[in-house]
């Protein structure tokens, strides 16, 4: 597995001439640039659609490349990172001299991450340097899972796409930042606050209103272009008879599989992980099927479901935009 892949070459060779490669993390796929190479960032910002001056977080290969970005690394950034990386967790920390205002968004702190899945670290370790990756998505929409979402997202305007399968967690990294003595939650995911909690003794903070910009952290985000309703699980059957009657074709999301309502349903994995694996991948079939509206069950408000009922709150929200 670790010997000479030319896939991994050629895509290094890419990223070094400032070029963009899409690629697999254990959470979603990242659209990957030099995070060096102001030019190449700005690609990025262009392919992807996103407003300029957000943050994106550069992926390394190792702790060790750590200090080549980010200064003042506490003890709880050094608790966290030895407990989870590689592995989905982003930690934000204060940026070290000559680190660009593309990849902060002109903030004073970067997000770092050391990926866990394979290729990825392939990459990284053939590349050499950090890689500056946004989910591989265009912005505001369904973050991708799979090669192929990416290539839907994209058509052929990303050079490369690495293919490693469909990501095993499916939802983005945890954020926390590690600027202040105790860590704050930015954005949750696969590693919970409970987690941080063991790995630093502190429970993680929520952010205050206003704080670092993350775009993952608007209201609208992760969204289907079909409308999205989060329908209450007992009340699904009679919402989508309701829809039905008006006309409309309905698409639904649903832990149960004894649903007859509807034109299109998906039976989701009833355990938060397996449905986290699934979710972005499940909201694209959906919204694929021609309906006027996707149904999702609500989902328990429990630890265990947090950070998948902030994406799915999010892609409620961002489906209703013009
Ligand atoms: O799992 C992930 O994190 C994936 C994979 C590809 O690594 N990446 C990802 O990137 O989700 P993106 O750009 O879609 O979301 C990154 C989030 C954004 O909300 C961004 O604002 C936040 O990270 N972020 C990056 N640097 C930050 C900083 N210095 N301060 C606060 N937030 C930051
Ligand atoms: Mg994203």
């Amino acid at each position: 597995m670790l010997e000479k892949n030319p896939e991994i070459d050629k895509a290094a060779a890419i990223l070094r001439a400032g070029g963009l490669v899409a690629f697999p993390t254990e959470t979603v796929y990242g659209l990957g640039a030099d995070a060096r190479n102001r030019e190449a960032i700005a690609r990025l910002y262009v392919a992807k659609g996103r407003p300029a001056r957000h943050p994106v977080i550069v992926h390394i290969a190792d702790v060790i490349q750590l200090q080549q970005w980010a200064c003042d690394i506490t003890p709880v950034a050094q608790k966290l990172a030895r407990a989870f990386w590689p592995g989905p967790l982003t930690l934000v920390l204060r940026r070290a001299a000559g680190v660009h205002d593309e990849i902060t968004g002109g903030q004073d702190t970067v997000g770092i991450r050391v990926p866990s899945h394979p290729m990825a670290r392939l990459l990284l370790s053939a590349f050499g340097g950090g890689i500056a990756a946004p989910s591989a998505n265009r912005f505001g929409h369904v973050s991708p899972t799979t090669a192929q979402h990416v290539k839907q997202e994209f058509g052929d305007s990303v050079a490369l796409v690495l293919d490693g399968g469909a990501c095993e967690v499916g939802i983005e990294s945890t954020i926390v930042d590690v600027t202040g003595s105790s860590p704050v939650l930015l954005r949750p995911g696969h590693i919970s606050a409970l987690r941080i909690r063991d790995a630093t003794g502190v429970s993680p903070a929520m952010p205050a209103a206003g704080s670092p910009r993350a775009p993952g952290t608007l209201a609208a985000h992760y969204a289907p272009r079909t409308p999205l309703e989060i329908v209450q699980a007992g009340l699904m059957e009679k919402r989508a008879q309701e829809l039905t009657r008006d006309g409309k074709r309905v698409a639904i999301l649903a832990r149960v599989s004894t649903l007859r309502a509807g034109t299109a349903w998906i039976a989701a994995p009833t355990e938060a992980a397996g449905y986290a694996h699934d979710f972005y991948a499940n909201l694209r079939t959906l919204d694929a099927a021609g309906c006027a509206v996707i149904l999702v069950e609500g989902l328990p408000d429990t630890p265990q479901w947090a950070a998948i009922n902030d994406r799915l709150g999010r892609a409620a929200v961002g489906s209703q935009r013009p």
